[in-house]
């Protein structure tokens, strides 16, 4: 009988995570200081990292071991199982086999807390007593509260004003593992009292988060901040999605020829999908796609350039794709895709051809996601939707070409917690945005000159 899913042992759980810079084609440009726009060292991220994670932020070793205890939490979900979606590939009729890497296992619902238990045990070993952080749709909000609550810290969540009202059911989640949810902008930061001051309304943004967050650090001694995406030592802890898929392929008698990931910050897409850019960087010949919303299109429409991280200024300047750190997207319903940088290392790769980018309209988006829950079953985040998008458009491109094309999607998390969302596609309220010219051009005339 054939494998629907296929199935990896606890004792094949990755020993190690995969690092990537020793492999990049060219080094990452160096991160700068806000103030200064000089590079930044180890020491200017102390207040608000542990030492071991600005290591990793930093390390050119290909391999880092996995510690014992967070080994020991990654089993209560890990290895994550590989799917064969045999009843989607029939529902396309396409001569196409389509995998999907099921990160909704874990306890939270996606992909974070491959990180968030990393980040929660090296924080822990070095003395915090708190962690200050930023979430979007409530997914890294969950994943960090549920890690913090693991190892006994406590855990600040500045939650986007716009998903707060829309996914109280996150929040929840986030209190019951023992967390402070706050809708951001707030009142408790200098910059969320400046921006509310000037727009009562404001709906929030990541950016905006992130500099409530960072600044709730910098400013408490026993309180250091996480983020859960674009750094490198976040795509580092993630690759454990795509090691494991190596073995799991192997198993399958597969080399794949596409992988589709969606991308926020770029962490699971990169996790996903790094231990096989340096396969493609040797000569393998593998279509690697990245995307994103029509909505917050930062690889497809924005230029590659330094820029701040946050909106307030007080995160590291750093070279990405950008849509410019004043971009306030309009509230879609993948919240966590709504960043207006990404990943320096994934932009780094999309610059240099490695990796290409798609852009899609929310209700494709849907579309795509109602008929992997009508065939396989499991309901996909909105994140996760947008690189199902891509794996249906190329598996029908196969039943034009009569190709046998192996296709990969990273299913980063499921979307439980996203039926309003749901609700309004199948009731015919979503509504198709695309990020306005004008507005990029408006908000890149704020991002510094730096060649
Ligand atoms: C399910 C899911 N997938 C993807 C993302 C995007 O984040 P990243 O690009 O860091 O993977 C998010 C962010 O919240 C998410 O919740």
């Amino acid at each position: 009988m054939e494998q629907t899913k296929i199935i990896l042992s606890e004792k094949e759980i990755p020993q190690a995570w995969y690092n990537i810079q020793p492999d990049l084609p060219e080094p990452l440009a160096p991160p700068l200081h806000p103030k200064t726009l000089k590079p930044l060292g180890p020491q200017d991220l102390a207040p608000i990292f542990p030492m071991e994670l600005i290591k990793q932020e930093v390390s050119q070793e290909r391999w880092i071991d996995i510690p014992d205890e967070v080994l020991d939490v990654y089993k209560l979900w890990r290895p994550t199982p590989l799917h064969r979606a045999y009843r989607l590939e029939k529902a396309l009729n396409t001569p196409a086999r389509i995998y999907y890497k099921n990160e909704s296992v874990s306890p939270p619902g996606s992909h974070k807390p491959n990180t968030a238990v990393a980040q929660a045990y090296y924080n822990k070993k070095e003395g915090a007593k708190r962690i200050a952080t930023e979430t979007g749709a409530g997914q890294w909000g969950s994943a960090l509260s549920f890690a913090c609550n693991l190892f006994g810290l406590k855990c600040t969540v500045y939650m986007v004003k716009v998903s707060y009202g829309q996914k109280p059911y996150r929040r929840i989640l986030m209190e019951t593992w023992g967390s402070e949810v706050h809708p951001s902008p707030t009142n408790l930061t200098n910059v969320g009292k400046s921006i509310l001051k000037k727009d009562p309304d404001c709906p929030g943004s990541l950016g905006i988060a992130i500099s409530e967050a960072v600044e709730d650090a910098a400013t408490h001694d026993d309180t250091k901040y996480s983020l859960g995406s674009v750094l490198n030592h976040v795509i580092l802890h993630q690759t454990v999605v795509g090691l494991e898929l190596k073995k799991q392929l192997k198993i399958a008698g597969e080399k794949p020829d596409i992988l589709t990931g969606c991308v926020g910050g770029g962490s699971n897409f990169a996790g996903f999908s790094f231990p096989f850019v340096k396969d493609k960087l040797d000569g393998k010949k593998i279509q690697i796609i990245a995307c994103e919303p029509e909505a917050c299109p930062t690889l497809t429409r924005g230029p590659y350039r330094y820029d701040f991280g946050d909106t307030a200024e007080i995160a590291p300047v750093v070279k990405m794709f950008t849509l410019g750190h004043s971009f306030v997207p309009p509230p879609i319903h993948a919240g966590g895709l709504r960043y207006h940088g990404d990943a320096p290392l994934v932009c780094l790769l999309v610059n240099k051809g490695v990796i290409e980018a798609r852009a899609y309209h929310q209700n494709s988006v849907f579309e795509a996601a109602v008929l992997f829950a009508r065939t396989e079953g499991i309901l996909p985040a909105p994140e996760t939707a947008h690189c199902i998008k891509a794996a249906v458009d190329e598996a029908k491109k196969c039943k034009e070409t009569g190709e046998e094309k192996c296709i990969v999607i990273a299913f980063s998390g499921h979307g439980h917690f996203d039926l309003a969302a749901y609700d309004a596609y199948l009731n015919k309220k979503l509504e198709d945005y695309a990020y306005p010219e004008e507005k990029i051009k408006e908000a890149l005339a704020a991002v510094p000159n730096i060649e």
